[in-house]
């Protein structure tokens, strides 16, 4: 049974994406207000954060707000994005500690000005960690993303011979990062929502049935566990 083991130490995925989906329906079920799910979701993500660090994985993308969830009402987009400048605030000592390193993906021009800034502040402290490096996708959506790498192209004059998949992952918003080798979508739905479209083309994919409240770091190493029984092939043939 996968519970009742540890993922072996030399197959731990480099770079894992979590959709953190679920935080709506963990409170509707208690007859709570949808933020109230999104409070929980943080203490969640500060658990997962912590577990991933002490995993030993180098990169974790957290989807935290995409592109389309400005379609929500006001007072709910307000409450995730104060929440996230409150995680930044909050865990920084924390980040110093375990030595992460935080990074943003996602359009920086329509995120509100004061989230932007403490993003940048925790950013510019933290970059000579060398531990876990949190990838906060915020405002984030894959469709965006390239259509913004387009455009950097189109500005820097590139020329029809110039571009190849090389060039334009270089102009994706973390082109130093590697590929996502598992994305775990919690809360039971199978779709991507728009994320990491470019990075996760092979991808292995975990879906948890269990709402992103109620995840803890025990299903993280379920979510590896399952991973590391897949066959990548990425395309080729297995010899
Ligand atoms: C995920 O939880 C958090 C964000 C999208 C910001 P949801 O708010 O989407 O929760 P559900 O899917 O409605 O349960
Ligand atoms: C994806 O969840 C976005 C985040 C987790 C931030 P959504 O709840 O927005 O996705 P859909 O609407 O179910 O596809
Ligand atoms: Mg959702």
């Amino acid at each position: 049974m996968a519970s009742s083991k540890t993922p072996q130490e030399t197959q731990i995925p480099t770079h894992i994406g979590i959709i953190m989906d679920g935080n709506g329906r963990w409170a509707q079920k208690r007859g709570q207000l949808r933020t109230q799910g999104h409070l929980e979701g943080l203490k969640t993500a500060r658990e997962i954060v912590r577990a991933a660090s002490d995993l030993g994985i180098k990169y974790l993308t957290l989807y935290a707000f995409s592109t389309e969830n400005w379609k929500r009402a006001a007072e709910e987009v307000n409450f995730i994005l104060g929440l996230v400048k409150q995680y930044l605030i909050a865990e920084f000592d924390f980040f110093k500690q375990y030595k992460i390193k935080l990074r943003h993906t996602g359009d920086e021009e329509t995120l509100p000005e004061d989230i932007l800034s403490e993003i940048k502040t925790v950013i510019a402290e933290t970059s000579n960690f060398e531990g876990l490096s949190v990838i906060l996708a915020l405002n984030y959506g894959g469709r965006d993303e390239i259509t913004r790498a387009v455009k950097r192209i189109l500005r820097e004059g590139k020329t029809e011979s110039e571009i190849d998949e090389k060039l334009l992952h270089s102009f994706l918003d973390n082109p130093d990062v590697p590929d996502p080798d598992l994305i775990i979508r919690t809360a039971g739905e199978f779709r991507t929502s728009n994320f990491l479209i470019w990075e996760a083309a092979y991808a292995e994919y975990v879906i948890s049935n269990t709402l992103w409240p109620d995840w803890t770091g025990k299903d993280l190493k379920d979510a590896i566990l399952e991973y590391q029984q897949r066959d990548r092939r990425f395309g080729g043939i297995k010899s």
